[in-house]
């Protein structure tokens, strides 16, 4: 198929474009010695997690609901972090049975009785899981504080069918903090708090061989801390309008060479009735709205200045658009814009190359 006949609104991904970034994400943490397990809440996908590991550099990856982590599981993901708590009884147990499905299952967890369900829940199914504490390091959503971690661990030591792994300390409330120098200063209390909580481990005895976390507004920070083994960079991948505009370490908006937006929702024009504006046909069903309205790619002189269910409304001031036009819009946020649609297109060089199923949408449970 041609871009032309595409069915508008589309999920469509430029792999081109995924596939450069992809590329600068493997040669980073190569350059830099640090291991990748990229998010895959981000995109929600086994084909891009499958490409992620085969040129991406990643050797597993996140998700943060237990039916995100069977999708990944079911569709042949081998090495998958449920990067949240798990509480719940049922999830505990579909959790537990994960790793007889020939994989490698990890967990976070933040309290003692959070230890006890998850060695319970090992017990009942005869399997193992990866534990990792998670470290409240600035965010304040989950996560231990510096003080209980080393008692938290030393009882997954303890618990038969855990593995402590190490920490989990991912700051995700600076990722979006506008200047790099105000988002190195947030960062230093994620070190402090990190390097604090390392000291407890070693103080008690407690080999800490892993600390994962960071994303792609902070990465460079996590890794040249030297405290971290391992980042869990979503949504470099792809690029969202939200991320585009903060700046990266060379004062450059993130979207503007460090990485290339590879997703983006196909729409076109069905009214211009209007003065000085054009209705597309794509809106909140087709991307979130949360995090910004989408910017219109390649087109300079046109601005989305509304969305609402089915519509959007492109500020068009020369009139410059016609009926059956079509326009690449940058979501606001990718993450929740994944989760609406049941299919990614693929595109390369101009003609469609694949359909790729969201695997995991809808897995919030
Ligand atoms: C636990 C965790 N790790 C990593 C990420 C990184 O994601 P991103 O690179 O998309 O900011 C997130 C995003 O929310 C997260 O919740």
């Amino acid at each position: 198929m041609t871009i032309d006949q595409i069915q508008t609104p589309a999920l469509v991904l430029d792999l081109d474009a995924l596939d450069r970034n992809l590329r600068r994400m493997a040669d980073f943490v190569e350059q830099h010695g640090i291991t990748l397990r990229t998010h895959g809440k981000m995109h929600k996908s086994a084909d891009v997690a499958r490409r992620q590991i085969e040129i991406g550099g990643a050797h597993g990856i996140c998700c943060q609901k237990v039916s995100e982590a069977e999708a990944f599981v079911r569709a042949g993901i081998r090495d998958v972090l449920v990067s949240n708590q798990v509480r719940d009884a049922v999830k505990l147990d579909r959790l537990a049975r994960l790793p007889a499905l020939g994989a490698r299952v990890g967990v976070c967890v933040d309290d003692l009785a959070g230890v006890a369900e998850l060695a319970a829940a090992v017990a009942r199914h005869g399997t193992e899981l990866d534990v990792l504490v998670e470290l409240d390091c600035g965010a304040r959503r989950c996560g231990a504080s510096v003080s209980e971690v080393a008692a938290i661990a030393r009882a997954v030591e303890a618990a038969p069918g855990l593995r402590f792994r190490g920490l989990q300390a991912y700051q995700g409330a600076m990722q979006h903090v506008q200047t790099w120098p105000a988002r190195e200063a947030a960062f230093a209390e994620v070190a402090e708090a990190v390097r604090a909580a390392k000291a407890a481990l070693a103080a008690a005895g407690l080999p800490c061989p892993t600390v994962t976390g960071g994303g792609t507004g902070s990465y460079p920070l996590e890794t040249a801390s030297g405290l971290y083994t391992e980042l869990q960079c979503g949504s470099y991948a792809f690029m969202d309008a939200d991320y585009g505009r903060i700046d990266g370490p060379d004062g450059q908006r993130l979207d503007a060479g460090a990485w290339d937006n590879a997703l983006f929702v196909l729409t076109q024009v069905m009214s211009t009735a209007g003065p000085g504006r054009a209705v597309c046909d794509a809106g909140l069903k087709a991307m979130s709205g949360e995090s910004g309205l989408p910017l219109v790619q390649g087109r300079s002189g046109l601005t989305c200045e509304d969305l609402s269910d089915e519509h959007c409304r492109i500020a068009d001031p020369d009139g410059v658009l016609s009926i059956g036009d079509k326009l690449w819009l940058v979501p606001g946020h990718c993450d929740p814009t994944v989760n609406l649609h049941d299919w990614y297109v693929g595109l390369r060089g101009g003609r469609v190359e694949t359909l790729w199923p969201v695997t995991a949408r809808g897995k919030l449970w």
